[in-house]
């Protein structure tokens, strides 16, 4: 702005006397105005920098002498304050909040409206979405009837996805989709502890108050996801052909095809694989969308190629990483039938496997067929559900004495009401934690 303004008359006049000539006359106030720039240039670079000291060392005093030169080094310190922030500064033994996607397909409408009312609690956090191949119609079905409940309308926590995805079985774009609801998730709800990732077709077998009672015991930096770096036969079935998922450009859809040339396994990180379903901690799946680590962008280029991406991103990214790799628990927290050896497809489940589902006190299964008569038995006999009911839970109780509208959260680990699901959870969880050398076996 100094170097753009005129020179005054006087200055002008002053400099016309001295120095007679046209270049003379403009001296003065160049080398003036360029001097002030200058120096205006060396105490911003100055001040900012100082305080860019001052803000790095003030929020952590103690890791002042380890300032990092990297940015990747500071993870971990930003991970603890987050740690805190995140769940509004409820550490271990507060009540956590769940953030939940659930999606489906053409057809699956119903099923998703019966899945989310089984995991339904006040308190967490729900994403639906029904991806493309679903008519228009059917979601707005389901937009409707989410708008038209008058509980998930009180509290406000179930989003529908309107501009839906177009999702094809196996390709990439189906962890598009997951990352798509994640971003949806931390923007609307930002106070909530993990993420879980389902579809229509599974079921809890525990309910919200079981499953947030057990988890409020946790470390809240625990990542549930079931991992391998032995990728075995995958090595030639899956990474290294390469696959093109017409998703990611084509209006119609269509199946995932194979190009003739194959690739080399990665050796700029190394692969993982493992299930499909995970439980991830808000920190991971800040640093996956968020990260100014460039780490999750690479990985996600990489598996748009790959087939069955689901099964391998999350776990080559949080293995890749030494700061989380040491957060992982090897298990996916559900209960899933697979043949032997496995097939592309797990069993559905049927009455046959309800003692199995229950003996192995998982939280979740898969994969159920629609309206199948076993789900009737778990809402009787696990949930304690009605049909079309919500699943019991201490917010009842609280509900009756309060009156809220917007968002709502179970302060008290006492006002949660457990039942046998609880113990069964608790059994799975602390056997995992208290596995030998559970502390060395992360990412093996
Ligand atoms: C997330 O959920 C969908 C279910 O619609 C599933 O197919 C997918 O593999 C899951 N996992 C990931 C990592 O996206
Ligand atoms: C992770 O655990 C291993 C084995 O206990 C340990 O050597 C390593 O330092 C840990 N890494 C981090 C980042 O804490
Ligand atoms: C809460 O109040 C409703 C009626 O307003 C009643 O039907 C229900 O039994 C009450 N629940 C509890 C747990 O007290």
């Amino acid at each position: 702005m100094l170097e753009t303004k005129p020179p005054s008359p006087g200055t002008a006049g002053a400099a016309g006397v001295a120095g007679g000539g046209y270049h003379r006359r403009w001296a003065a106030p160049l080398l003036a105005s360029v001097l002030l720039s200058s120096l205006l240039i060396a105490a911003s670079l100055f001040f900012s920098s100082s305080r860019a000291l001052l803000l790095s060392f003030s929020p952590l005093p103690s890791a002042a002498s380890a300032e990092p030169l990297f940015v990747e080094a500071k993870l971990r310190q930003q991970q603890q304050m987050r740690g805190a922030a995140a769940s509004g500064g409820r550490g271990r033994g507060a009540v956590p909040r769940i953030a939940y996607l659930v999606s489906g397909s053409a057809g699956d409408g119903a099923a998703l409206r019966r899945t989310l009312r089984a995991l339904y609690h006040p308190s967490n956090m729900y994403v639906v979405h029904l991806d493309l191949e679903a008519p228009a119609t059917e979601r707005a079905e389901l937009a409707a009837a989410v708008r038209a409940d008058p509980v998930y309308s009180r509290f406000r926590n179930v989003k529908v996805v309107t501009r839906a995805n177009l999702v094809t079985y196996r390709g990439p774009t189906m962890v598009a989709n997951t990352l798509h609801a994640a971003a949806i998730l931390l923007r609307e709800g930002g106070e909530w502890d993990w993420f879980i990732n389902l579809s229509a077709s599974d079921y809890p077998l525990v309910t919200q108050d079981d499953l947030l009672y057990v988890l409020s015991d946790l470390p809240r930096q625990l990542n549930f996801i079931e991992h391998t770096s032995d990728i075995g036969w995958k090595e030639y079935q899956r990474a290294k052909p390469v696959i093109i998922d017409p998703g990611l450009y084509s209006l119609q859809k269509s199946d995932v095809f194979w190009i003739t040339e194959k690739r080399s396994v990665p050796t700029a990180f190394k692969l993982f694989t493992g299930s499909a379903w995970m439980m991830l901690t808000h920190q991971f799946i800040e640093y996956c969308i968020w990260g100014w680590d460039n780490l999750p962008r690479t990985v996600l280029m990489y598996y748009a190629n790959f087939l069955s991406s689901p099964e391998g991103y999350f776990h080559t990214v949080i293995c890749n990483v030494p700061e989380f790799r040491n957060t992982t628990v090897n298990h996916d927290l559900h209960f899933i039938s697979w043949d032997n050896p496995p097939k592309q497809h797990p069993h559905y489940l049927t009455l046959n496997d309800f003692d199995g589902m229950v003996n192995s006190n998982a939280p979740f299964a898969r994969k159920f067929g629609r309206e199948d008569p076993v789900l009737d038995k778990i809402d009787q006999e696990l949930l304690g559900r009605q049909p079309d009911g919500f699943v019991a839970g201490g917010w009842m109780d609280l509900l009756n004495t309060t009156t809220v509208k917007g968002s709502f959260t179970v302060e008290r680990v006492q006002d949660l009401r457990p039942g046998p699901g609880a113990d069964r959870l608790k059994k799975l969880v602390t056997g995992l934690l208290t596995q030998e050398g559970f502390d060395d076996k992360h990412c093996l």
